[in-house]
């Protein structure tokens, strides 16, 4: 089984973790302050998981979660995630994070982003569409009636395919949304970034690859 790096151990590199260790995988996770600041973390998640520094997560892992603020991006270690599959998390919003300029102007992607700054790594947007509480709650067994699809994005079709594997262990069916400049279809202010939400984004409600299809197919810019 998979070792899985965490780099960013809050509310969704957390809940990945939690899911990960449920499946059978080890993690390594890793925050901003160290690792002494995750004893509590490690403790809930078992003997499956340890702590470490970003650079270590990136360097154990055989499958590396990046889940931290957009602007943390260009501190994420390059040299060790090279040539591995790095799942993007990070989502973009002004009024959160301040402006972006090729963000805003839409040239480029979050994700595209991630993999310009990790150009030997092969990136796949994934997550970045259901609140963390959602992503634990909707978590099903496969062949579950009510199984809950998410979108991926990346260049390399391989790397995607180990991705549905992964998503697949913890819970989820996927729905491939194409190369990574196709991520701004479930980015903040689309159908699909709120497709699991019922009357509020804390109300979570199942939603089907068909589902997932049709909120990707409704994005405007
Ligand atoms: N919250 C959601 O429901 C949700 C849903 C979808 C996508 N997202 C996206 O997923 C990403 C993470 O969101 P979140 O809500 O989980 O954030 P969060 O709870 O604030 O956690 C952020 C994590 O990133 C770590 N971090 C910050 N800078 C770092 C660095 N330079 N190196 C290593 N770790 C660093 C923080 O460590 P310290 O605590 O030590 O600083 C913390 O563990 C964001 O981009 C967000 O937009 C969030």
């Amino acid at each position: 089984m998979w070792t899985v790096g965490i780099i960013g151990s809050g509310r969704i590199g957390g809940t990945v973790a939690r899911l990960a260790v449920a499946a059978g995988y080890s993690v390594v996770i890793s925050n901003s302050r160290g690792p002494d600041t995750l004893a509590d973390l490690v403790a809930e998640l078992g003997p499956r998981a340890r702590a470490a520094t970003p650079a270590e997560a990136a360097e154990t892992g055989d499958l590396v979660v990046l889940s931290i603020p957009v602007r943390a991006c260009t501190e994420v270690p390059v040299e060790p995630l090279k040539g591995k599959i790095v799942i993007d998390t990070i989502n973009y919003d002004p009024r959160l994070h301040g402006h972006i300029a090729e963000l805003d102007n839409a040239s480029i992607t979050t994700s595209e982003m991630v993999q310009e700054h990790l150009s030997a790594s092969h990136v796949v947007k994934a997550f970045n569409n259901i609140f963390f509480q959602t992503l634990r709650t909707l978590a099903r067994p496969s062949g579950a009636t009510d199984r809950t699809a998410l979108p991926i994005a990346g260049d390399d079709p391989d790397a995607k395919a180990e991705v549905s594997r992964f998503l697949d262990a913890i819970g989820y069916d996927t729905v491939d949304a194409g190369s990574l400049a196709e991520g701004w279809r479930w980015q903040p202010g689309t159908p699909a970034h709120v497709v699991y939400a019922g009357e509020t984004v804390q109300v979570a409600q199942p939603g089907n690859a068909e589902k997932v299809r049709d909120a990707l197919a409704a994005a405007t810019r």
